[in-house]
């Protein structure tokens, strides 16, 4: 057996999967716990050092959990050579199994829900002085926003800001309303606030965070204001949010979109399914003729929307017939890119209770791939016809294929790929489009 690498008990191995929710989330836990001393494996090193392993979880579909599976094998067997490693688990996966999690995997010391981060320092402590014994700090709250705590950020471009937390849609499908509680919106001075002080450290961009922002408010203020007010904050090039909801989009919104240039013009509008039997058993809230006559009056509303979405394929009873009203919607909503994802039955939904998983899995599987090709098809045609076009584009870093170009992004928070000596990571710059792939745009400078 190879010999163990010594433990640094301060210093903290931080794994982060699912949605920037979770991204959000890590960085309000490096706050907690760098206040009580612990220090931070860098995200791109691999130590076995660490004397606590994170890993913040996410429940969403069952591949989700398959990973962890994975990793906890991994530690499984590197705890046997190194007894004193604390493991925790965070996040939403560890609120939706809490003590199952604990009783099949020994090897963990400890699971802690979204809402109870502020317990991490005591788990830590416990797991060590108690020799092991397990824990669980699973308690959801109604009031928990993590007000006092500024997240701190590994360097970025962008920042993420959760604006709210939870959701009370119960989308028949989604774990989340159960790992994540019920909603509860922050205080807009607060996220100002935050994003005064993101500007200051030279963040151009910030992302505002919540299941469904449709639903933000507080004190009499709802999402369109808070935008508005994040967008006027000086020093902020730009804005984004993800996601709302179809069902209740407030025309207000689009308005702050169109008039301000700094909030992008990019919608993320989840679709699930295109059949209005399905959306029904989903509990969305819309049938497929709101969802196409929203969608079209956001393309009228705002030039040049980036109209991007989530599709289920394989919802329980959905017939091929069902499929092809999903079909038509991709093919007349033209988004300029879809996540598509194969139904996957979740513990303690609704769907799970009422609604057998009788799609079988090459169903699903087909769907996905046909929808894939749907899709891909609308954004390559979309793409070429941007040939010619000149994109504002904010530089994020320097392209993976090859370091001597940037990859920057454009307003529709596609990737833009462009050679330029004179320009630095953060810097906003007009590129003409030369060349399209399905995923990437490909630029030249243009002479400021
Ligand atoms: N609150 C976000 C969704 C977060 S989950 C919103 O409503 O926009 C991201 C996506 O995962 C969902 O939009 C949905 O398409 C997908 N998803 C959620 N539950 C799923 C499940 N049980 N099986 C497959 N995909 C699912
Ligand atoms: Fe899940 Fe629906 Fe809430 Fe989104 S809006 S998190 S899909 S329950
Ligand atoms: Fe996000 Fe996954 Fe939880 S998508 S909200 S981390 S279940």
């Amino acid at each position: 057996m190879p010999t163990a690498v010594a433990l640094d008990s301060a210093l903290v191995d931080l794994q982060t999967y699912g949605c920037q929710m979770n991204e959000y989330d890590s960085e309000l836990a490096r706050t907690i716990l760098g206040r009580e001393g612990f220090r931070f494996v860098a995200p791109d090193e691999a130590t076995d050092a660490a004397g606590v392993v994170l890993i913040n979880t996410c429940a969403i579909r069952e591949t989700a959990h398959t990973k962890i599976y994975a990793r906890l094998g991994d530690l499984k067997v590197r705890k046997r050579a190194q007894k004193d490693l604390v493991v925790g688990l965070l996040g939403c996966m560890a609120q939706n199994l809490k003590t199952e999690l604990l009783e099949r995997w020994p090897s963990v010391d400890f699971v802690c829900g979204p809402d109870a981060y502020r317990h991490l320092p005591h788990l830590i402590a416990e797991a060590r002085s108690t020799n092991r014994a397990q824990h669980a700090s699973i308690e959801l709250s109604e009031y928990e926003t993590y007000e006092d705590i500024a997240p701190t950020r590994v360097e970025g471009v962008n920042a993420w800001i959760a604006i709210m937390r939870g959701c009370n849609n119960f989308c028949t499908f989604c774990v989340v309303p159960y790992t994540r509680g019920r909603e509860r919106s922050r205080d807009p001075l607060g996220v100002v606030e935050e994003t005064r002080r993101l500007a200051a450290d030279g963040h151009k961009q910030v992302t505002l965070l919540g299941q469904n922002v449709n639903s933000y408010r507080h004190d009499g203020r709802d999402f369109a204001d808070l935008i508005e007010m994040v967008a006027d904050v000086d020093g902020i090039e730009r804005v984004r949010f993800t996601s709302p909801h179809p069902k209740d989009f407030p025309l207000k919104l689009l308005r702050v979109i169109a008039e301000h240039p700094n909030v992008c013009n990019t919608i993320h509008l989840p679709l699930q399914s295109g059949n209005d039997r399905i959306l029904k058993a989903m509990n969305r809230g819309y049938t497929q003729e709101e969802f196409l006559d929203l969608a079209a009056l956001m393309r009228a509303s705002i030039p040049g929307l980036t109209l991007t979405t989530d599709i289920i394929c394989g919802f329980p009873t959905e017939t091929d017939a069902d499929y092809e009203d999903t079909v038509h919607v991709v093919r007349e909503a033209a988004f300029e890119s879809a996540y598509i994802f194969k139904y996957s039955e979740r513990q303690g939904t609704t769907a799970e209770r009422k609604f057998p998983d009788d799609v079988p899995d090459d169903v699903k599987s087909r769907r996905v791939t046909e929808l894939l090709a749907v899709q891909r098809e609308i954004a390559r045609a979309k793409n070429v016809a941007k040939i010619g076009s000149v994109e504002r584009v904010l530089i994020e870093g320097a392209s993976k294929k090859d370091p001597g170009q940037w990859r920057a992004r454009n307003d529709g928070n596609f990737i833009v790929v462009f050679r330029d000596p004179s320009c630095a990571v953060g810097d906003v710059r007009d590129v003409r489009i030369v060349e399209a792939t399905p995923n990437t745009l490909i630029g030249e400078p243009v002479p400021a």
